[in-house]
């Protein structure tokens, strides 16, 4: 299959409409991370997104909507503290998980009787929701594995030849994919983080609980309240080690890795204290870092990194998006300096 790589304009969205009525699959920009679509409500459209991707079936997908009022046939029941949220962020980074209608297929809920939703701000993906007229299945246009596709490029090196349509709306400004919002059990969950920060959250939801696993590996499969928390994600072919210590030390680890032979690098906020060290410089605000990180995360694998020693990152604000992020890209390796 040949894939076509269009700038979004009016064309190429009505173009990408009508391949998704027709039951393929087109990737398209959202704010977050590029999204690989179906039409949500044509299970066997959405079964080729497993397909392309390489995903485990079990995995649910997240519907996208393009107003507000598109939620109601979706869900079973809107309760007075997702009204609140959709006020408050919608559109937005924020995905939130409720008990299913009949409308959705089990492609989407992977078989689970709730089902994720979020409303994208980025007017691009909303264009074209709006133009097929029914909700969008998206997961991230990323192979299952890979650190989800922040530019259109990102998503060619993943799919060409998989899907028809990449839709280019240039670099995704947040960077990392949505907050994921469990509201279908008592206790409003924090399953993955994201731009919507936990501290945001907690002014609607003062009961609001964080997963153990967002910032620790899972105990067992069991324990997993999302079934996306079960797989390896985002890893690099690289060995990352995230050090609790100073650039001296940081640096000091650089330099034994070098001298045993291995091509190496640092993931930091500013690579002045390295020297002429090979790193990869993320910023110095979390919300720059989380937008940065993943396409360093290729970069290592494309200048064919093996071993990487990152800083330490910041837990609060989108600091606990970027963390949870460069966890799972280290395989939790954190190592005092
Ligand atoms: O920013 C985003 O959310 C992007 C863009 C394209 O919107 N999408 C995205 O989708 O990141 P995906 O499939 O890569 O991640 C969805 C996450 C997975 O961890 C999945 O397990 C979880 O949401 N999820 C989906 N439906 C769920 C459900 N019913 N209950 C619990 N977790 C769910
Ligand atoms: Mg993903």
């Amino acid at each position: 299959m040949k894939t076509e790589l269009m700038p979004v304009t009016a064309a190429s969205i009505a173009l990408g409409a009508s391949l998704m009525a027709e039951g393929k699959l087109v990737a398209f920009p959202t704010e977050t991370v590029y999204g690989l679509g179906a039409d949500a409500l044509n299970g066997r459209a959405v079964l080729k997104i497993f397909e392309a991707k390489g995903r485990p079936a079990d995995n649910p997908l997240i519907a996208h909507i393009s107003d507000k009022s598109e939620l109601a046939p979706l869900v079973a029941r809107v309760d007075e503290r997702a009204q609140k949220l959709m006020d408050a962020f919608w559109p937005g980074p924020l995905t939130m998980v409720f008990p299913k209608s009949e409308l959705i297929p089990d492609a989407v809920s992977a078989g689970l009787s709730t089902v994720a939703v979020r409303m994208p701000s980025h007017p691009a993906a909303r264009m074209l929701i709006r133009a097929l007229g029914r909700p969008i299945a998206a997961p991230s246009a990323n192979r299952s594995g890979k650190p989800s596709p922040t530019t259109a490029a990102h998503v060619f090196e993943d799919m060409e030849g998989r899907i028809p349509l990449i839709l280019d709306g240039g670099p995704c400004g947040v960077g990392v994919e949505s907050t994921v919002l469990d509201l279908a059990g008592d206790v409003p969950t924090l399953l993955r983080p994201g731009g919507i920060t936990a501290e945001m959250l907690r002014e609607y939801l003062p009961d609001l609980a964080i997963h153990p696993a967002v910032l620790h590996p899972l105990q067992s499969s069991a324990e997993a309240r999302s079934p996306g928390m079960k797989y390896k994600h985002y890893a690099p072919n690289a060995s990352i080690v995230i050090v609790r210590g100073t650039p001296e030390q940081i640096a000091a680890r650089y330099d034994a890795s070098v001298a045993a032979g291995k091509k190496t690098a640092i993931l930091c906020a500013d690579r002045a204290p390295y020297g002429d060290r090979f790193a990869y410089e993320l910023g110095h605000d979390a919300g720059e870092m989380a937008s940065r990180l993943f396409a360093a995360l290729r970069a290592m694998d494309d200048d064919g990194i093996e071993a990487a020693f990152s800083e330490q990152t910041p837990t609060d604000g989108v600091g606990l998006a970027l963390t949870n992020r460069l966890l799972r890209a280290a395989g939790f390796q954190v190592e005092e300096g």
